[in-house]
């Protein structure tokens, strides 16, 4: 007997710290009429000079737990998304489910910024197979520890922040209805942090380089976050045997506004339909998506019976959509 898969729990936690454009116009050459015409971001959240990852995933994590009236203990998988792990290991997703009172398998993805489609899917196939009956998707990142803060091209355009879904059997007729994902690694220059890891361990020369730091080719990317995006968004509904108007809610990978804009225009969706904080949060990575969920879900945007699909693309190059009804 196939069983049906939804959230049942969602949490959120930004750091309080607001960085806006009028600060950054005082830290790079920039502008606030730039940054708001070429981006959509007026602000964004920055973490503490001692918060990682996984403090912020916890906090996240403990919100969605308590929405879905469960204890980690109750929880056999916990999947934290994220390119900005405390560390290269332990894995983030074990730092939380020890600081959770969680006792189970715990992993990260590594999807960039379509992490958080990427491990709902997998944490699909995980219950579906009878592995796993309740687990915990952890949206987290803290990007500014990785940007430069004197490349203008790149730090004006991301912040922290975290998501969490509780993910478990739901009734018949809603839950998870069809999963995408998507990568295409050839392009994977595109968007990358390029030293720190096995092939460019840290050396005195790498940090003097920057090369600690995510570098993008921005226009680039763009234009395949567009095409990526509009075709994830197709192929989902195409599985599900959905059309774009059955659908009541856009939540995507919230990068820029632009590009919200033009996917909204490929897929011919109306652009009140696509939820957009942008402008608040800037882009959190895996964070994204599952923040924007949490707040469309919270403000009754998304209520009992909404057709919803996720969407995100980001470095690998990565994409990934969801098709959920709530
Ligand atoms: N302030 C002022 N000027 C700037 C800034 C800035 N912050 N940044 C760049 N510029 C300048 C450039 O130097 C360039 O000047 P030039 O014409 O004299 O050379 C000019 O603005 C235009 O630059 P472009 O890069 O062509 O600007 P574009 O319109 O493409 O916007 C942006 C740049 C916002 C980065 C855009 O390309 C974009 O959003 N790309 C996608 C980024 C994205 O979605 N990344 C996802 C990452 S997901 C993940 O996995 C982490």
């Amino acid at each position: 007997m196939t069983i049906s898969v939804g959230i049942t729990g969602l949490g959120a936690y930004l750091p309080e710290r607001r960085l806006t454009n009028l600060d950054l116009e005082k830290m790079v050459e920039t502008s606030d009429e730039w940054i708001v015409t070429r981006t959509g971001i007026k602000e964004r959240r920055i973490a503490g000079p001692n918060e990682s990852a996984s403090d912020l995933g916890v906090k996240a994590a403990e919100e969605a737990l308590k929405d879905a009236r469960l204890t980690a203990k109750d929880i056999d998988l916990v999947i934290a998304a994220t390119i900005t792990p405390d560390m290269f290991f332990p894995s983030t997703a074990c730092l939380i489910q020890h600081r959770i009172g969680a006792d189970c398998a715990a992993f990260d993805i590594g999807a960039a910024c379509s992490g958080f489609p990427y491990a709902l899917a997998v944490a699909q196939g995980m219950i579906k197979s009878k592995f796993s009956k309740k687990v915990l998707v952890v949206g987290s990142e803290v990007l500014s520890k990785f940007v430069d803060w004197k490349d203008r091209s790149t730090c004006v355009l991301f912040g922290d922040g975290a998501g969490a879904a509780v993910v478990s059997e739901v009734d018949k007729d809603c839950g998870i209805i069809a999963t995408y994902l998507g990568a295409d690694g050839s392009q994977g220059d595109l968007l990358k942090l390029p030293a720190g890891g096995s092939l460019m361990p840290s050396t005195h020369e790498t940090i003097d380089q920057g090369m600690h730091f995510l570098k993008m080719s921005g226009s680039e990317v763009f234009k395949v976050a567009v095409r990526s995006m509009s075709m994830a968004v197709n192929e989902v509904l195409g599985r599900a045997g959905y059309t774009i108007d059955k659908i009541d809610c856009l939540i995507p990978h919230q990068a820029n506004y632009r590009i919200l804009k033009a996917v909204a225009e490929h897929i011919e969706m109306p652009f009140e339909k696509v939820f957009v904080n942008v402008d608040r949060y800037g882009n959190m990575s895996s964070a994204s998506t599952a923040v924007a969920l949490y707040e469309a879900v919270k403000s009754g945007v998304v209520k009992k019976n909404s057709t919803v699909v996720l969407v995100s693309f980001g470095s690998g190059l990565t994409w990934a959509s969801c098709l959920i009804k709530w």
